[in-house]
């Protein structure tokens, strides 16, 4: 069976650290690197994050630091979200492994220009990174079959009533990649507010009883915590994962094709993903909007993904 080859473009940030986790484990996909983006956390942390992680789930991959801050706009974290660490809950030890010198937009050129395959991105923070590599190297598109993200919303947001975090931390990026016209596949806040993980599922996880699996459940206590807290769910929504899983097992998800707009202006809208239901803008619907999943199967899928780490 082929895999998927992928870079993935993060900024763990709990939830990116489990689409990480996700990612090694499967059989379907060859992560080919790791480039972090600034978010959830500042550059410097969510680098940093990243590097502890693949080096505690044991996994050797070029990692490179991205762009410093959005293209235009200051840099907005959520300690809120994540902590001050960007990954607060558990402990776990400091990298030894180092990044590249080259910019995460060097590596990524290089990684996509040197496969016999074309690759898939998976942007989990915001799209800052992806912008800058298809503005600085509009080459690459010719070797990049697909953008899988997690980003935008159909209907909502969940950092202003219209805005969801990524797209808005850096909406001018994210309409250079929702208009660069590559296949997109939007794990929106419409699927992953549906791909919940509760508390007593966390417990499977935690009794797989092995390093990665109670990382994991660390991890889910403290996001569980935040969104017990905040937004009174009986669980968390799985964000990041959602753009892993479709990959993996897309018979899982329900989705429909269309076309999306970025709203860079609205005092009120500013990083809405607006989506043509009615088809009105005329524009090419290449945008694979997922609006369900069978959390059941979701689930399964990433305690089954977990208990491949020994
Ligand atoms: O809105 C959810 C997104 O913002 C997720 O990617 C989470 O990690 C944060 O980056
Ligand atoms: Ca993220």
């Amino acid at each position: 069976m082929r895999k998927i080859p992928v870079i993935m473009d993060c900024d763990p940030g709990h939830d990116d650290a489990i689409a990480l986790i996700m990612a090694f484990a499967s059989e379907k996909l060859d992560v080919r690197a790791v480039t972090t983006s600034a978010g959830n956390q500042t550059p410097e942390k969510t680098l940093n994050n990243a590097l502890k992680i693949l080096d505690y789930i044991g996994v050797d991959v070029p990692v490179a630091q991205g762009a410093k801050h959005p293209l235009l706009r200051e840099l907005e974290v959520a300690p809120e979200v994540h902590g001050e660490s960007g990954l607060e809950g558990p402990e776990i030890p400091d990298a030894t492994s180092k990044p590249l010198e080259m910019p995460a937009i060097d590596l990524m050129r290089k990684v996509i220009m040197e496969s016999e395959e074309k690759i898939t991105l998976v942007p989990t923070g915001p799209l800052t990174n992806i912008a800058m590599l298809l503005l600085a190297y509009p080459e690459v598109k010719v070797n990049i079959e697909q953008i899988s993200l997690m980003g935008g919303a159909a209907y909502g947001g969940n950092w202003t009533p219209a805005a969801e975090f990524n797209i808005l931390v850096d909406p001018e990026a994210a309409k250079i990649v929702y208009d660069s016209g590559l296949p997109i596949i939007m794990a929106g806040l419409d699927v992953t507010h549906k791909a919940m993980i509760m508390k007593e599922e966390v417990e499977i996880i935690r009794d797989l009883d092995s390093k990665v699996g109670i990382f994991v459940a660390e991890l889910l206590d403290f996001f569980v915590k935040f969104h017990d807290e905040v937004w009174k769910l009986p669980g968390c929504p799985l964000h990041d994962p959602c753009a892993v899983a479709y990959l993996i097992a897309p018979e899982i998800f329900e989705s429909k094709q269309y076309a999306v707009d970025i709203e860079t202006k609205g005092e009120f809208t500013t990083g809405m993903t607006v989506v043509d239901f009615n088809h009105q803008t005329g524009k090419e619907e290449n945008v694979k909007v997922l609006l369900g999943v069978d959390r059941q199967k979701f689930v399964d899928l990433i305690v089954n993904l977990v208990s491949k780490y020994k």
